[in-house]
C-alpha cells in the first residue's frame, strides 16, 4: 500500500469493513477524531475519505448525530441484500446497554486512560503468585474432563461447602450451583425461577440499574431507598405490590455503588420481614471477603430457616473477574432446576478455572491472598480518602467505606454529570457517573481497588480542575 495516498487507504479499509459485513447497515461509524487517531492522520484526510464513501452511497451524515452506514455494495446493486443486523437487533430480547455504560465498558480495557472507577483488583493487588502456584498444582494432576452435569465440578462444590460454612452458611454440594459469575446466577434466577411480570424490589441506587438484566426478562424494577445501614425496610413494607409475583434483590455488604453495609440487626429484621411477607430474597454478596476494618457481618442467608434466600457470590472481585467463577446457594430443587437450565444454555462452566479455584481454596492460597489484599486495600482506601479530603472537600461529601472497592462521592452543587463524564474522558480519566445506577443527584463512584497510588492522585487532580 506504499504509494497509495492515506485518504484512499482509509476509504479502502472502511469500504472493506462495510462490504464484509463487519460494520452493518444502520450502525454509526467512529467519529472523525477516533478515525484520525486510529489511522494517525489529520482530520482533513479523514473528512476527504468520508466524502468519497458518501458519494459512493455507502455513508450518510446525520446532523448532530454522526455518520452512518446506509448501504453496502449488495444493497446498492439491489441483489442478495443481506439482513439488516442493526435493525434486527432492535427487536431482540436484550435491549442494548445505555450509551454511557457501553462507553465505560469500552474504555475500561484501555491502558492509556486512568481507571478511577473500575470494580476490579488492580495489578498491585492481583494474585499473580497464588494463581501461578495453584495452576501448577492443579494442572499437574488433571483428570479427563468433558461435559459436566450443569451443577459444576463436585470437588469444587465440596470445597465451596467448607468455605461457606466459615461464613455461617450450611450448604451441602447439592445446594450449590457453580456459575460463570454472579451475574449469570442472577440471570438464571430471572429466566428460570421468577415469573414474567414480577416486581423486583431493589436498592436505589443499585448496580442492577446499569444492566438490562431483569428488564430483558419482563420484570418490573421497584426502587427502595437505602439508609446508612442498608435497605429502608419500612419503605419496603409500605409497598402495596408485595405478592407471589415479587422478589427482593439486595447487595448488603459494601453495596455497589454506595459501599453501604447493612447492619447485623437489619439483616435479621429483613429476613423476618421477608418471611412474614413470603418475599423471596436474592442476596448478592460478591464483596463479602473484601472487608477492611472488621469482618463483614454474617450473610442474611445465615438466618434463613425456610429456604427463603437465594445466595449469590463470586470470585470476580476477590481473585479475578476473568475466571468467571461464581456460585448460587439455594434449596435443592432450585439448584436442580437451574443446573438443567445451564445444560440447555451452555453445558456449565469451564472446567479449568473451576479446578484452579478449588486448588486456591483447598491449599490456603486464597486466604493468604485475602490477608495481603485487605491490608493493601486499606492503604489504598486511606490514600484516596486523603486525596479527597485535600482536594475535593470544598465541593463534595462521601463516607468512609468499611470494605469493598468504592467511594461514593456526592457533589454539593448540581453538576451536569454527562458533561463531567465526557470532559473527564477527554482529559484521560474514566469515572462512573451516578446516573447509571439510577441516582439523579450529582454523584460519582470512585474505586480505590484498580488505580495505583500515582493514578489516583493524577485522576483526582484532573477531576478537581474540571469541577473548579
Ligand atoms: C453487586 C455485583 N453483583 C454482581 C456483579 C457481577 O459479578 P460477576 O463478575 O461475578 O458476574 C458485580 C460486578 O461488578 C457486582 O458489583
Amino acid at each position: 500500500m506504499g504509494k497509495i495516498p492515506r485518504y484512499l487507504q482509509i476509504v479502502q479499509t472502511i469500504r472493506e469493513k462495510i462490504l464484509r459485513g463487519e460494520w452493518s447497515v444502520g450502525s454509526k461509524i467512529p467519529t472523525q477524531r477516533e478515525l484520525s487517531e486510529k489511522f494517525n492522520v489529520n482530520r482533513s484526510t479523514v473528512i476527504t475519505a468520508i466524502e468519497i464513501l458518501k458519494s459512493e452511497g455507502l455513508l450518510e451524515g446525520r446532523i448532530g448525530s454522526g455518520v452512518y452506514i446506509v448501504n453496502n455494495k449488495w444493497s446498492l446493486l439491489n441483489a442478495f441484500s443481506p439482513p439488516d443486523w442493526h435493525d434486527l437487533s432492535k427487536w431482540a430480547l436484550h435491549p442494548p446497554s445505555d450509551n454511557t455504560v457501553q462507553t465505560i465498558n469500552e474504555l475500561e480495557t484501555k491502558k492509556d486512560i486512568i481507571q478511577l472507577c473500575k470494580g476490579e483488583l488492580g495489578s498491585d493487588l492481583f494474585p499473580h503468585i497464588e494463581i501461578a502456584e495453584a495452576a501448577n498444582r492443579a494442572f499437574n494432576k488433571l483428570p479427563e474432563f468433558g461435559y459436566g452435569d450443569g451443577y459444576g465440578d463436585l470437588e469444587l462444590r465440596k470445597e465451596m461447602s467448607i468455605y461457606l460454612r466459615k461464613q455461617g452458611i450450611h450448604a451441602s454440594p447439592s445446594n450449590i450451583l457453580i456459575v460463570s459469575g454472579a451475574l449469570q446466577a442472577i440471570k438464571l434466577i430471572s429466566i428460570g425461577i421468577l415469573k414474567k411480570g414480577s416486581t423486583i424490589f431493589i436498592e436505589n441506587p443499585s448496580y442492577i440499574y446499569s444492566l438490562n438484566l431483569f428488564r430483558s426478562t419482563g420484570m418490573n424494577l421497584k426502587p427502595i431507598s437505602i439508609d446508612n445501614d442498608g435497605l429502608n425496610i419500612e419503605e419496603l413494607t409500605q409497598q402495596k405490590i408485595i405478592n407471589n409475583l415479587s422478589a427482593l434483590y439486595v447487595n448488603p455488604t459494601y453495596q455497589n455503588p454506595t459501599s453501604t453495609i447493612m447492619s447485623l440487626k437489619k439483616r435479621k429484621l429483613l429476613i423476618e420481614t421477608c418471611q412474614y411477607y413470603q418475599l423471596p430474597i436474592i442476596e448478592d454478596d460478591i464483596y463479602r471477603d473484601l472487608w477492611i476494618d472488621e469482618p463483614s457481618p454474617f450473610p442474611i442467608k445465615t438466618f434463613d430457616k425456610q429456604g427463603q434466600v437465594l445466595y449469590v457470590g463470586s470470585f470476580s472481585k476477590s481473585i479475578a473477574a476473568g475466571l468467571r467463577i461464581g456460585w448460587l446457594v439455594g434449596p435443592e430443587d432450585v439448584v436442580k432446576r437451574l443446573s438443567d437450565l445451564r445444560m440447555q444454555i451452555d453445558y456449565g462452566s469451564s472446567y479449568l478455572p473451576q479446578v484452579l479455584v478449588k486448588e486456591l481454596l483447598s491449599s490456603g492460597l486464597y486466604e493468604d491472598h485475602l490477608i495481603r489484599t485487605r491490608s493493601f486495600l486499606k492503604k489504598k482506601r486511606d490514600f484516596l480518602l486523603t486525596l479527597l479530603q485535600t482536594h475535593l472537600s470544598e465541593y463534595a461529601t462521601w463516607t468512609k467505606p468499611q470494605g469493598g472497592f468504592f467511594i461514593w462521592v456526592t457533589f454539593s452543587k448540581s453538576i451536569n454529570m454527562r458533561k463531567l463524564f465526557k470532559r473527564s474522558i477527554s482529559k484521560g480519566v474514566l469515572i462512573n457517573p451516578g446516573f447509571i445506577y439510577n441516582d439523579n443527584k450529582s454523584t460519582i463512584r470512585l474505586s480505590f481497588a484498580y488505580p495505583n497510588f500515582e493514578e489516583m492522585e493524577k485522576g483526582i487532580l484532573i477531576l478537581k480542575a474540571l469541577i473548579k
